[in-house]
């Protein structure tokens, strides 16, 4: 599933945690010497509707669609139809939807594209939120430890024929045992080491992120927040060994 495209592309995506898309732009463009790929996300999409896609496409940035779908496979399946006309890089898609769920939107997505020229997305799973603690999961009935909760999602999706996985930087490497060198890993909760942790609970440095066998490293606040989004940026692909 790893193509030399996506081997090309440097390893930081930019998450767009924004209703302002001018603003998200904005910083987009100071770091765009290290960025290549752009998260737009439910807040994103939702303030602004696809085209918001289409138009960080012609800033020159991939985008990482992080939709995060689960419903029906019918329905999932036709939501990434509609979906891969906006030819993003990355599409989103809640493991806990099920096999099935998975399956036929990625069965469903690889015809279109070949029908349509359209340039395929690669399909990924997301595995436990890690807004998600102990507790938290012990509420919607899932009794064991986080990590086997990961793993059996995560081997779940390699199963259902998605190219790639989300999972927080301290399961990464035993997902990436797991499913093997094939899936392409992305991890949020990355931070430099002193830096503000924000709400993140499972958080790792860039290097650390990279050596447990991740290939994309979603970071959001830290760049937003930061007096030199430029420096932040250029930081963290120097930690994670990328510059
Ligand atoms: O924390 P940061 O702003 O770097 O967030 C980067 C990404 O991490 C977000 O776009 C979101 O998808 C994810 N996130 C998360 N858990 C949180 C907060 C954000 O996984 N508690």
């Amino acid at each position: 599933m790893k193509d030399d495209e996506l081997k090309r592309l440097r390893p930081l995506i930019l998450a767009l945690d924004t209703t302002d898309p001018a603003h998200g732009m904005e910083i987009a463009e100071q770091v765009k010497e290290y960025v290549d790929i752009v998260k737009v996300g439910l807040e994103l999409f939702s303030a602004e509707g696809p085209g918001v896609v289409t138009s960080v496409r012609e800033k020159g940035f991939e985008v990482f669609l992080d939709l995060k779908l689960n419903d029906i496979p019918n329905t999932v399946a036709s939501a990434c139809l509609a979906l891969c006309e906006l030819e993003p890089l990355m599409l989103t898609l809640h493991a806990m939807g099920g096999q099935e769920m998975m399956r036929l939107a990625s069965r469903a997505v690889g015809e279109r594209c070949k029908e349509a020229g359209l340039r395929r997305p690669l399909m990924i799973g997301v595995t436990v939120l890690t807004s998600l603690d102990l507790p938290a999961l012990k509420k919607i009935g899932v009794d064991h430890p986080i990590e086997e909760e990961v793993l059996r999602l995560a081997r779940l999706v390699r199963e259902s024929g998605l190219g790639g996985l989300v999972t927080s930087p301290l399961e990464t490497q035993s997902v990436r045992r797991a499913v093997g060198e094939e899936l392409v890993l992305i991890t949020p909760g990355v931070r430099l080491a002193g830096m503000d942790k924000d709400d993140q609970k499972r958080v790792a440095t860039p290097g650390e992120a990279v050596r447990a066998g991740a290939d994309f490293l979603v970071v959001g606040r830290p760049i937003h927040t930061a007096d030199e989004p430029k420096k932040v940026a250029e930081g963290i692909l120097k930690d994670a060994g990328r510059l």
